[in-house]
């Protein structure tokens, strides 16, 4: 792997959870691999009062809490703690910043050499703006005497495709696009990655990809826990823009993209663009009936009583906020005309779990089944992102004995198998990805507004339809019961998977 270049990268809102739970836990990892530059120096920037060693003596008591056990050496954990520093600031006020130049000045050593920058900005959206004029104001947005400069968000990207216009446009002022790097930490994830290398690197999958063998294509992201004390943020998001508009549109395009000429950052991203593209719009009645909303209600689940989405800390007690939605889209091109590609996200599921699944067409002519069930087996291909991450294709074979009975059996892959190979968590990626320059994994602009540009409408349609249909689904269920129509097609229904990626077809999360 590429060592970086050195640079010093700035954290704004270091004091957050972001910063303790994945970034630094992330750098700690990549440390740990030595993949870090020589002298690395890591700036925390935030509102909270502390100093150098305050917030050293901080994350000395959070960061062993968030990495793994086989990594907590002493001596390793104390010299990169050495490596961070911190300044406290208004980040609102633009006078202010003058006490992160003469921080840098100091950080950039008595060489006086001019350092790369990497500016990561883990705090609310409403600051992107601000924080960016002010590092415009004092020269910090461009490359400098053949030192380069990044600027890392974390997404919402926008709320709507106004507002993310309108951010794209801000950022743009001041820092080209080759310098923004979006998070989507989905991307970061080494099996959504792995869509990419399963359809590119084996001859036999990309052949059968596409309308004349696929019949529809899932993809699933359940989540078993709830809002959690993030219900104000969630009450003005809800499952379309939390989930749906960047991360599960984004594997749909992963899955869904043409093969790109050459493996660069362009390249690919321009691929995912064109899926973006594609998406055929939905109309007033398309949504109503291609979409399914859900909340969930309090219910008991496993002996424990759960709480309703609207009983959650800073929810409204009339919230029609979703909790879950279920989509069936289309995506209108060459390749996928008329096949359906399903989506479905929840909160408070059975289980914790996202895969995607290529449903592939029956055969043309049934040769050995004998009943109706039988004839609309079909073969699947799973993309299993997390956990059990691995791959499972289910086939047809013959059960032993007389006669030609068929019973579909599993041929699996798990990373697991790996033995001591890591699955590395999506912020390592990223962060390092960012270091070396590539933007592959990273959301371009123009792909963040067509995916608003598809998901506006629905949005536009549930605020001035205020009696569009919500279902309740009690917390612990596997969503509302209109979402199994959703699926077109007698006996086909989602795929209800488990924790394990060989276990489906039960409710087996005990
Ligand atoms: C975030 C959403 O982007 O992704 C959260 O805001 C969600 O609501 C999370 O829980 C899921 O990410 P992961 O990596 O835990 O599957």
């Amino acid at each position: 792997m590429i060592k970086p270049a050195e640079h010093i990268l700035v954290i704004f809102g270091a004091s957050g959870d972001l910063t303790k739970r994945k970034l630094l836990p992330a750098l700690f990892e990549l440390y740990y691999q030595k993949l870090l530059p020589d002298t690395y120096s890591v700036l925390g920037v935030g509102r909270t009062t502390l100093d150098d060693s305050s917030f050293r003596e901080r994350m000395h008591e959070e960061l062993p809490q968030h990495i793994a056990k086989e990594q907590h050496n002493r001596n390793l954990l104390k010299s990169f703690i050495h490596k961070l520093h911190y300044i406290s600031l208004n980040t609102s006020v633009v006078k202010d910043y003058q006490k992160l130049i003469d921080k840098l000045i100091i950080l950039c050593g008595d060489s006086n050499q001019t350092k790369n920058y990497i500016f990561y900005l883990a705090t609310p959206p409403s600051l992107y703006t601000t924080i960016t004029e002010a590092l415009a104001y004092y020269g910090l947005n461009s490359n400098r005497n053949n030192a380069w400069t990044r600027i890392i968000i974390e997404k919402p990207f926008g709320y709507d495709l106004k507002s993310a216009k309108e951010l794209n446009g801000k950022l743009l002022r001041y820092f080209n696009e080759d310098q923004i790097y979006r998070i989507d930490h989905f991307l970061g994830k080494e099996t959504v990655q792995n869509v990419m290398v399963t359809r590119f690197s084996n001859g036999i999958f990309e052949p059968l990809w596409n309308r004349n063998y696929v019949h529809h294509v899932e993809i699933t992201s359940a989540e078993s826990i709830g809002v959690e004390n993030r219900g104000g943020y969630y009450e003005r998001s809800g499952a379309l823009r939390d989930m749906v508009q960047n991360h599960l549109l984004q594997i749909a395009a992963l899955i869904a993209m043409e093969p790109p000429s050459v493996n660069n950052p362009t390249a690919i991203r321009n691929e995912t663009l064109k899926v973006f593209q594609s998406f055929k719009p939905l109309n007033r009645s398309d949504i109503e009936d291609q979409i399914i909303r859900g909340q969930y209600t309090s219910s008991t689940f496993r002996g424990n009583k759960m709480k309703g989405y609207r009983d959650e800390k800073g929810v409204g007690l009339e919230s029609r906020t979703e909790t879950y939605v279920a989509i069936k889209i289309y995506i209108d091109n060459w390749r996928w005309g008329g096949v359906p590609f399903y989506i479905r996200t929840g909160k408070r599921l059975p289980t914790r779990v996202t895969e995607a699944v290529i449903h592939f067409k029956p055969t043309p002519h049934k040769l050995f089944c004998f009943d109706e069930m039988q004839m609309n087996r079909d073969n699947q291909l799973i993309i299993r992102i997390q956990p059990d991450e691995g791959l499972l294709l289910k086939f047809g074979m013959k059960v032993p004995g007389t006669g030609f009975r068929v019973q579909e059996v599993n041929m699996d892959f798990h990373y697991s198998d790996l033995g001591d190979v890591k699955v590395p968590e999506a912020y390592q990626r990223l962060l390092l990805d960012c270091m070396n320059g590539d933007a592959t994994l990273f959301t371009r602009g123009d792909a963040v507004e067509e995916a608003w540009r598809f998901i506006d409408p629905i949005l536009e349609y549930w605020k001035s339809n205020s009696k569009n249909i919500l279902h309740g689904y009690p917390a612990g269920t596997w969503g509302p019961k209109a979402a199994e129509e959703l699926i077109e097609g007698k006996y086909l229904t989602w795929r209800y998977p488990c924790k394990n990626l060989t276990n489906d077809g039960i409710f087996c999360e005990l």
